[in-house]
């Protein structure tokens, strides 16, 4: 290892867990209005996966994965006063094109990355920001959620969700979550007010008069849910929506729906920081990896069954 190089888990091929490795690459430099971040802990999200397996956004390998990071201040570049080398920041990268969380550096535009919450360790923070930017964008921004209303949050113990039940409470609202039997206790915990065994209940017969449904799986979920609300509420899904039969739905029930996109957003960032300072908002850790067995966190992940987040951690 020199000055200019650095340890990254790449891939060269599209695949499964197994085309993950690590590897020696050149140390990435901050540009204008960036910095350099040694990093400390960066998160896993199933969107990595995606990737990894697909290409998808990202096209065609080799690239380093990962959004999610926490970690410290290198190196700024040009023209950056806010953060000056030893800061403790985290944030998520540009997503998708700013990748390369899964690193021992990775740049970022200095404007959205904010000081690592106090009280929380590099793994919680790195744990945060792509789950949180995305409940909020989708339950705050896309449906405008406010005290009172009520709030049905599909997959409630995954990443998103159950950061999406601690904002809605944090708003206010009532709580519905869905999650196996299992895992009900960890929902009451976070302040759900009902809970649902998804494997047990069909959810459109047990829940009704619904504002605001996120849905967190897809496929038939996104259809069904419309049937859960009042007049004029609305399904937010995380995943595309790729039927127009759907909209059509929507419009014949009188409700809304749509789908989102999650983004980099530094305002966002900021008061999910206050948010897990205070203690409203505390990220679940299901498991931490060191970064050099990432394919073994992919192939946990893989599983679809982690509650709240999965991270790997720099040495
Ligand atoms: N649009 C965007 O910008 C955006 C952003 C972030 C994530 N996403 C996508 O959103 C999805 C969820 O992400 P995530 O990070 O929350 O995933 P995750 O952490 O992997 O979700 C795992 C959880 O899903 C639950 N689950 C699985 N099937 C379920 C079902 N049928 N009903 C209820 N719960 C179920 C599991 O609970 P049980 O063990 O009880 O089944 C488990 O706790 C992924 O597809 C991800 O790619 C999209």
């Amino acid at each position: 290892m020199t000055a200019t190089t650095m340890r990254a888990i790449r891939q060269e091929v599209l695949g499964g867990p197994e085309v993950l490795h690590a590897t020696e690459v050149e140390r990435p430099t901050p540009r204008a209005n960036q910095v350099l971040i040694r990093v400390r802990a960066a998160g896993v999200n199933p969107i990595d996966l995606k990737h990894r397996a697909a290409g998808m956004l990202l096209g065609a390998p080799p690239f380093v994965l990962g959004w999610d990071v926490s970690g410290t201040v290198e190196e700024t570049g040009f023209g950056v006063s806010a953060l000056v080398p030893g800061d403790e920041v985290f944030g998520m990268l540009p997503f998708p094109y700013g990748n390369g969380g899964y690193a021992e550096y990775a740049v970022a535009p200095a404007r959205l990355l904010v000081p690592r919450p106090a009280g929380l360790s590099h793994a919680e923070a790195a744990a945060l920001p792509m789950v949180s930017l995305t409940a909020w964008q989708a339950l705050v921004e896309t449906a405008g959620l406010r005290s009172g209303q009520r709030v049905l949050v599909h997959a409630a113990a995954g990443g998103v969700g159950h950061v999406a039940v601690q904002l809605a409470k944090a708003y206010g609202a009532h709580v519905i979550g869905t999650a196996s039997t299992a895992k009900h206790a960890f929902l009451r915990g976070l302040g759900a007010d009902e809970v649902i065994d998804y494997r047990e209940t069909d959810f459109t017969e047990a829940v009704k008069d619904v504002d605001v449904v996120l849905d967190t799986l897809g496929e038939d979920c996104t259809e069904r849910s419309l049937r859960v609300l009042r007049p004029g509420g609305i399904v937010v899904s995380i995943l595309p929506i790729e039927s127009p039969a759907v909209y059509r739905e929507a419009d014949r029930l009188g409700v809304r729906v749509t789908w989102m996109l999650v983004d980099a957003d530094r305002a966002v960032l900021r008061a999910v920081a206050e948010l897990a300072e205070s203690g409203t908002l505390r990220p679940a850790i299901a498991g931490t990896f060191p970064f050099t067995e990432a394919a073994e966190a992919h192939r946990r992940a893989e599983t679809g069954r982690t509650t709240g987040k999965l991270v790997l951690l720099m040495d």
